[in-house]
This record gives structure tokens, C-alpha cells and sequence, in this order.
């Protein structure tokens, strides 16, 4: 007798309607008769994902809890149908000692609800090392705070370390932001627009190419983060062609949104890299070429948001707006679920190492999202778990959500009910 079966799962697309027995978190059976099991739950036939994977969240734990602490961060986490995330280093402390590693893990120990990992930041090369036989996710670099010189240093000790370590990108350029910052704020004219001139496609395309020069030098696997722009793409891709180890990532901002929602919504759209405009905004017709997506679900609070376009603060709470707009578009046969898996499961599993995870099949960590593709509503932030109750997605309508969320065999969220649960660091078995 095993522990769970989920019955009448539809596992999509193949259609096939299925059980799937579960034991000790892990799926050890797909069967079409339902395994004899302890408990039992009815999918009713409804739509079954891999548990969606975000590898690119800012929890704000510790030091900044009041934007979002690791309990609201994964309660927003289940609520969008992710059961694993993986947490950017730019808390208080920083993420990038030893010290401050550990202390991470005890709290993400602690209140997760979701699986999780956390990435690495750069500060004291003298940490590297000890850093990395924590295994972190990645070692994060924002290009737009570090000089080359400094690029440089992380890169020839990254790529030396004895276990392959990834660098994630934050791609702008340092020199090129604080210029164009500069220049614009002479120019006193405060309106939101204003911010994607201070930081232009430009600096982000020279920002990547850069990094993909060091990257092919260092021999140093890379992920770009939160790609805006088409040339950026081209570049990564062209490498990537040429032989380089180098993946992409786009959020949900830079894929739905142009820079018209400046007018709309104001400084709630005001993220790093900005919203582009047509002639340089990527859009759905290139995610086939995009390995994955990542939230950068990146809290703060309404008051800071408010603030002049300088003094506001920059990032999105994306994690439970992200799922809905994508199943829209399925509804609207615009995409497909088999892009959402790679986009969301598989891809971010096969980039980061997750050998448990983003698949269903026999094996695999018990993870997955129940969806209604029937349920429409419109996004309103007041429903938000997270503590950010903003978003330039207010007012969407959407048709289709996530109605169950599944972590290693534990339901952690039942139609807007959400559940305890221990959530564990993924580990992993050796990089290649
Ligand atoms: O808009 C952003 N917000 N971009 C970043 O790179 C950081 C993030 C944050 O932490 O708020
Ligand atoms: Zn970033
Ligand atoms: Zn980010």
C-alpha cells in the first residue's frame, strides 16, 4: 500500500488520463487503474503540470522582511503553482559569505513552504571558495554594480573552482547606467518614462556581450537573467550556436508589457532592466528561442513604490500573476502547455541541476500544479499573498489558474487555502 494516489489526473498535453502513486514524496508510479493507497485525492480530470520552478526570486530574507520574508514569499510561491524557488542573494547581509549562506538556509529551513535554493552573491573573492562548496544555485553578478576589473577577478576564481559552478547575469552596464542616469536627471523632467532612457537597450546589449566575451574566455557556464532585449537574444543565441555554454531567461514583464504601461501604471512598472519600447521589446514570438523563464518576483512596498520616478524602488511581485497570464495564452492557442514545461519545469531543472525535478515520471520528486483552464478573473493585488500589493498586472483579465499545488506529495495549496509544510533545499547530485 502506497501513501497518496492522485486519480483522474489529465497529464498534458498527451491527454492521457492517469494515476499517479506517490511514496515518500516521490512518484513511483503512472498507471491507468488508481494503486491501492492510504489516501486518495480526485484531480477530476483536470489539467496536471510538474510543479513550476522560479529560479529567479528576491524573498528579501533576512534584513528586508517587511518587503517579504520566506513564508509570504513561498505562500505567494504555492499560490502561483511554483513548488520550488531559488533565492537571489541581495538581502541584509548579502548572500555572500559563508556565514550569511548558512544563516539563509536556517530561515528558508525554517518557513518555506515550497522547496527551494539559494544563489550566491559576490562581494570578498576570499569567500568564493567556501561559498561554493555550499552549493549555492548559482554565483549571481549584477553587471551594473561591479567595474570589469572586478568581473574579471570573479570569473577567473569561479571558473577554476574544483565543483562547476553557473554565474548567473544581471546584464546592464555599470558605466552606461550611471551615465545615462546622470544625464537624464539634469534634464528634470519626473515622469515615469523617463527611466528606461537612464538605463537604454544599449547598456544591456553591451553589458551581455561583454559577459559572453568573459564567459568564452573563462570557459565559465553562464544564464542570463531577465533578457529585455532582441539584440540582447540574438547575442546570447549566436553564442550559444558558436558553442558556448550560455542559456536565457525572460520575465513576465519584459514578455507581456511595453513601455505604454509607464502611462498606466506609473513607477509599478519600474524594474532593472526597464519595460523596452516595440522596436526593442522581446515578445511571445520569441519565446522559442528562450530557454527559460524567471519571475524575479522582486517585492517592495506600496509606499516605496509611490515614490518619484528616482526615489522609487525597482521590481515586480510576479510569482502568483505568473502562471494565469501564461494559461491564457494556452486558452488562446497562442502557446502551448508543452512550452510552459519547458519554460518552467524542465528547462529551469536541466539549467540549474535539479535532477529530481521538473518532470513527471517515475522517480521524480512528487511536485505539481492542478489547473482550472475554465476559471477567469480579473488580477487584483488585494488577492495577492505576497506583501507586495502592487502590480502592472492589475485589472488583466485572465482564464485559467492554478487550483492545487503538490510538494513532494503535500498538498501546500487547495483552491486558496494554503497548507504547512516543511519545504526542503533541493540537493543535488554532482554538476557535471
Ligand atoms: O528591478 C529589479 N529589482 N532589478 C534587480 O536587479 C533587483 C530587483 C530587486 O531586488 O528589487
Ligand atoms: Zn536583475
Ligand atoms: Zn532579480
Amino acid at each position: 500500500m502506497i501513501d497518496l494516489c492522485l486519480k483522474n489526473c489529465k497529464l498534458v498535453p498527451e491527454n492521457g488520463n492517469c494515476s499517479i502513486g506517490i511514496e515518500n514524496g516521490k512518484i513511483v508510479s503512472i498507471t491507468k487503474i488508481p494503486p491501492k493507497s492510504e489516501k486518495l485525492i480526485d484531480i477530476k480530470g483536470n489539467p496536471v503540470l510538474p510543479g513550476l520552478i522560479d529560479s529567479h526570486v528576491h524573498f528579501r530574507d533576512p534584513g528586508l522582511t517587511y518587503k517579504e520574508d520566506f513564508k509570504t514569499g513561498s505562500l505567494a510561491a504555492a499560490a502561483g503553482g511554483f513548488t520550488t524557488v531559488m533565492d537571489m542573494p541581495n538581502t541584509k547581509p548579502q548572500t555572500n559569505t559563508k556565514k550569511a549562506f548558512l544563516e539563509k538556509l536556517e530561515i528558508a529551513r525554517k518557513k518555506s513552504i515550497v522547496d527551494f535554493k539559494l544563489h550566491a552573491g559576490i562581494n570578498d573573492l576570499e569567500q568564493i571558495r567556501p561559498v561554493a562548496e555550499l552549493n549555492p544555485a548559482s554565483f549571481k553578478i549584477f553587471m551594473d554594480l561591479y567595474d570589469n576589473s572586478f568581473l574579471m577577478e570573479a570569473f577567473k576564481q569561479i571558473s577554476k573552482l574544483p565543483q562547476k559552478q553557473i554565474i548567473t547575469v544581471h546584464a546592464e552596464d555599470k558605466n552606461i547606467t550611471n551615465y545615462c542616469t546622470r544625464m537624464e536627471k539634469n534634464r528634470m523632467i519626473e515622469v515615469p518614462e523617463i527611466y528606461a532612457k537612464a538605463r537604454p537597450p544599449v547598456s544591456e546589449v553591451i553589458a551581455v556581450s561583454a559577459v559572453i566575451a568573459l564567459g568564452g574566455f573563462y570557459d565559465q557556464k553562464l544564464h542570463i537573467c531577465h533578457v529585455s532585449t532582441k539584440k540582447s537574444l540574438q547575442l546570447i543565441n549566436h553564442a550559444k550556436i558558436s558553442g558556448q555554454n550560455i542559456t536565457s531567461e525572460i520575465s513576465p514583464h519584459h514578455l507581456f508589457l511595453d513601455n505604454s504601461y509607464f502611462h498606466k501604471c506609473g513607477n509599478f512598472v519600474k524594474t532593472n532592466p526597464p519595460i523596452r519600447d516595440d522596436e526593442n521589446k522581446l515578445d511571445m514570438s520569441c519565446l522559442k528561442e528562450i530557454d527559460i523563464i524567471g519571475t524575479d518576483h522582486a517585492p517592495h512596498t506600496v509606499e516605496e513604490k509611490k515614490r518619484n520616478v528616482w526615489e522609487s524602488l525597482p521590481g515586480i511581485p510576479n510569482l502568483e500573476t505568473a502562471l494565469p497570464l501564461l494559461l491564457t495564452r494556452v486558452n488562446e492557442n497562442k502557446i502551448g502547455f508543452k512550452d510552459i514545461k519547458r519554460l518552467l519545469c524542465r528547462g529551469p531543472a536541466e539549467i540549474f541541476n535539479l535532477s529530481n525535478k521538473g518532470k513527471i515520471e517515475e522517480g521524480m520528486d512528487a511536485d505539481f500544479v492542478i489547473l482550472d483552464m475554465k476559471k477567469e478573473y480579473v488580477i487584483n493585488p488585494d488577492d495577492f499573498k505576497t506583501k507586495a500589493k502592487y502590480s502592472p498586472f492589475e485589472g488583466f483579465k485572465v482564464k485559467g489558474t492554478p487550483i492545487m499545488t503538490i510538494v513532494r506529495g503535500k498538498v501546500v495549496m487547495e483552491n486558496g487555502e494554503f497548507f504547512e509544510n516543511k519545504g526542503k533545499l533541493v540537493s543535488e547530485h554532482h554538476k557535471k
